[in-house]
């Protein structure tokens, strides 16, 4: 479906963040049978923002979690069959190493316990040349949340944790979010 008529349908919640997701996925250029993991579903926008790009998903969050109905949305804009949801805790992914061409993480970060032990999980789970790929809300986003969600976590910063890691970064921001896009450096 057409990504504009989409966000129409979708609605408000859909499209705050949706151009800039969009634009982060337009500039990784992936192929399309790239094996794509989701890591934290809560509403979707994330796994349906990658089906509608034309990629197949697996997305999950640990068991019981329930932060929101994925699937009801997803059906709405026909991508239900694309998207395959695994219960699973970030920290013991139940994936073989080098499984996935690039994982995606959109405001979960910050809700992981043990981000040193999931981050090592992502790049088990990352092929040698795949990307891991970091949303979190810059300060302005966590404000407009906190209008919400008075108790909100801060966000975080993942350089913090992949300071000691030999990985290339870079950084696509905006107002309200920041991407912080990871490859393997490989001396070939
Ligand atoms: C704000 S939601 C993320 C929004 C979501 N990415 C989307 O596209 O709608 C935070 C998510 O982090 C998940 N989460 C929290 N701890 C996790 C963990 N240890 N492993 C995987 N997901 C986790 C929650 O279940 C929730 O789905």
């Amino acid at each position: 479906m057409d990504f504009s008529k989409a966000k129409g349908i979708l609605g408000e919640k859909f499209s705050r963040d949706a151009d800039f997701l969009s634009s982060v996925v337009s500039k990784l250029k992936l192929v399309k049978n790239s094996k794509v993991l989701d890591v934290g579903t809560g509403r979707g926008q994330m796994a349906i923002l990658l089906a509608l790009h034309g990629y197949q998903v697996i997305t999950g969050e640990p068991e019981g979690a329930n932060w929101g109905d994925w699937k009801t949305p997803a059906k709405k804009v026909n991508v239900e069959d694309m998207i395959t949801f695994k219960p699973f805790n970030a920290e013991k992914m139940p994936f073989e190493d080098a499984s996935f061409d690039a994982i995606f993480l959109y405001a979960t970060l910050h809700h992981i316990g043990n981000k040193k032990l999931a981050l090592s999980e992502f790049l088990r789970v990352m092929k040698p040349k795949g990307i891991l790929i970091i949303i979190e809300l810059t300060d302005e986003g966590i404000e407009v949340v906190r209008e919400r969600w008075r108790g909100h976590p801060d966000a975080v910063d993942p350089k913090f944790y992949t300071k000691d890691l030999v990985l290339e970064l870079s950084v696509i921001e905006s107002k309200y979010l920041k991407a912080y896009v990871y490859n393997r450096i490989i001396n070939e």
